[in-house]
């Protein structure tokens, strides 16, 4: 069976994206720094799976690292590249860190892929090289424009973009799959992987359960006065596990040959735009934990509403997004309260 390199295959999107490739039967071997995830998660892995997938520290920045990795496994017939900075705050703070990763990591992968004629390529961006969309492109499909990037994250997923497809104008054979995500959520039904922030959590998801769990005092909801039903932002909450089988989708087009473009794109959304006090009340009613919130001033960057339009997923890899959002927010909080007992294990 083809094996899989995934880069960043220890983080939250990438692990549950291994899970899948391994109960689909491909062979995997996973390249990731460790700085954004923890080698514990290849336990929950074999725990959920059998399977241990190879593991290689290596950082995408060291090209000759990332070389050796292919000439260790010659029977990689693509790779899935996750590997990147990916908080939005953080990328103000620091825009040199963030282009020298995410640039440099990305150009890494494809000329290594190149010297070692890999031919396909999955690529991780988001919904937010869209930006605002405006009300006649919501939801949001692939026709819609890109626009200016509101952060130097989503700059480097606009150039990232670029990147793979000057690279495929220049290389007949080479194909790639774009998939720009919303807003993955959740945790592999067993609780045995999920999200792991570092320090604070930016997203809206993990300091939900961190603060239902009792880690955070309150939910601070940024903003109650946007033009939005309950003036609240909106977004598309998409199952992480839904979005990992989408990977796996991905790299069946290219490898049975079904990718009839060089570059494909996708957006991968449920199709449904939730608010954030959508989401607080209805994680309320579905786990009955105490989720203290306070309304806060809006957070600079956010964009009002965005949600997607997911029919060329569902209709060219024949994909959708359907776990019902009361299933998800159970597997965030099951997760939370794993987490919890490991924390009082070690206690
Ligand atoms: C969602 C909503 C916040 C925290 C994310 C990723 C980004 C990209 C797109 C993949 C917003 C509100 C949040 C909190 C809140 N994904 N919120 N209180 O900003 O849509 O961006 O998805 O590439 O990488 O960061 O997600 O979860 O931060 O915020 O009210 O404590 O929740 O204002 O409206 P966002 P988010």
């Amino acid at each position: 069976m083809s094996r899989i390199l995934v880069t960043g295959g220890t983080g939250y999107i990438g692990s549950h994206t291994v899970v899948c490739l391994l109960e689909q039967g491909y062979d995997v071997v996973i390249a990731d720094n460790l700085s954004n995830s923890d080698l514990r998660v290849l336990d929950g892995i074999e725990a959920i799976t059998g399977i241990r997938p190879p593991f290689e520290k290596t950082d995408c920045l060291d090209c000759e690292a990332l070389g050796r990795i292919f000439d260790r496994y010659s029977d990689i017939e693509a790779v899935i590249h996750f590997a990147a900075s990916k908080a939005v705050g953080e990328s103000v703070e620091k825009p040199l860190l963030y282009y020298r990763n995410n640039i440099g990591s990305l150009i890494n992968v494809i000329e290594q892929m190149n010297n070692h004629g890999v031919k396909h390529l999955v690529f991780s961006s988001s919904c937010t090289v869209y930006g605002q969309p405006d009300s006649r492109h919501l939801p949001v499909s692939e026709a819609a424009p890109r626009r200016q990037a509101t952060s130097p994250y989503g700059n480097t997923k606009q150039i990232n973009e670029d990147i793979i497809t000057d690279v495929a104008h220049s290389k007949a054979d080479f194909r790639a799959v774009i998939l720009r995500y919303f807003n993955p959520i959740g945790a592999h039904p067993s609780a045995l992987i999920g999200e792991l922030p570092n320090g604070v959590p930016n997203n809206l998801l993990p300091f939900v359960t961190q603060t239902a769990i009792g880690i955070r005092k309150e939910l601070k909801v940024f903003g109650n006065d946007y033009n939005t039903p309950d003036g609240s932002c909106i977004r598309d909450y998409i199952y992480v596990m839904d979005l990992a089988r989408a990977h796996v989708k991905a790299v069946e087009y290219m490898l049975q040959g079904k990718a009839d473009e060089q570059v494909s794109i996708f957006n991968l959304g449920t199709g449904r735009g939730l608010s954030v006090l959508e989401i607080v009340k209805k994680f309320i009613s579905v786990t009955g934990a105490n989720l203290p919130y306070v309304i806060a001033p809006r957070r600079e960057g956010d964009i009002e509403q965005v949600w997607a339009d997911p029919a060329k997923a569902n209709k060219v890899l024949g994909w959708k997004a359907d776990t019902p959002i009361e299933d998800v927010l159970t597997s965030a909080w099951r997760w939370e309260q794993h987490l919890k007992k490991i924390r009082e294990k070690k206690a």
